[in-house]
């Protein structure tokens, strides 16, 4: 492994932040570099034949960059992970949820809310079923809350009855099973971005938040393959985007990232 190449991050627009965020808080000396395809957004709504072609470009065109690993940090990609062809060793937000889950709970019902594709791709059961038969994930994909954070959450009023119609079903369905749901994993990247308006409307509820396992999960490849980057120069950030420019600044800056230069960028291709 190289060790001083960048850690590159894949989204489909500004989710990905709440990875990156996490992880330059824990591994301040390592370089980034963060892909966020805003231009296609929303990949939830996408076929997944049509994001296995994405994902697939995007790792390369971030292996051209010199990364010397790429995280997913898109539940949509991550749960396609085994279609994904990678030089370096790749991360899938998925498997660190999962062990996040674990790390909560040791039987029982957790909510999930992720992207429409996530759901049906079942790549939160899959992982899970792995490792346990005694939590069950119940479900329920959104079309819309996703893309409504992307383009700056706007309304109040808007976002919270997004959440509102991703959050009942399941609620519901656990009260169906004679069960209180006690946790809500927050299966797409963009969704931590308003735990706190969350937390506000379902106090109740432990939100589980899959960048937290990611950061460990790196860390301990990276300690076994001796990838840690040893240098001791300025650590740097590189933000590329096919779309969104002033979306991706704000957003920069509201979650408080460094960044050392934001670029927009083509996806070789791709229209
Ligand atoms: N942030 C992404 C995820 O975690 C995808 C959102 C979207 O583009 O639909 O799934």
């Amino acid at each position: 492994m190289e060790q001083n190449g960048p850690i590159g991050l894949i989204d489909s627009g500004i989710g990905g932040f709440t990875v990156l965020k996490e992880l330059q808080m824990r591994l301040p000396n390592e370089n980034y570099i963060y892909f966020g395809d805003s231009k296609r957004m929303p990949y939830g709504e996408r076929e997944n034949e049509e994001l296995i072609c994405l994902g697939n470009a995007i790792i390369k065109n971030l292996e051209g960059r010199g990364v010397k690993t790429i995280v997913l940090a898109c539940n949509t990609l991550s749960s396609l992970i085994s279609e994904f062809t990678s030089q370096v060793p790749l991360f899938s937000v998925i498997e660190a949820g999962v062990q996040e889950t674990l790390s909560c709970r040791e039987q029982g019902l957790v909510g999930l809310i992720a992207t429409i594709a996530t759901v049906k791709n079942k790549g939160y059961e899959r992982e899970l079923g792995l490792l346990t038969t005694e939590i069950e994930y119940i479900a329920q994909g959104t079309h819309t809350l996703g893309k409504v954070i992307n383009d700056g959450q706007g309304d109040l009023k808007i976002l919270k009855s997004n959440i509102r119609e991703a959050v009942e079903p399941i609620l519901l369905r656990g009260v169906k099973k004679g069960m209180i749901i006690e946790d809500l994993l927050l299966g797409c990247t963009h969704f931590p971005i308003v735990a706190g308006t969350i937390r506000k409307m379902y106090p109740e509820l432990n939100l589980i938040n899959p960048a937290e396992g990611l950061v460990r999960l790196l860390e301990e490849n990276l300690q076994e393959n001796d990838g840690f980057n040893p240098g001791e120069a300025a650590f740097v950030t590189q933000i590329l985007t096919t779309g969104d420019f002033e979306i991706f600044e704000n957003m920069i800056s509201e979650l408080e990232l460094n960044c050392d230069s934001l670029e927009m960028t083509k996806l070789k291709g791709f229209a």
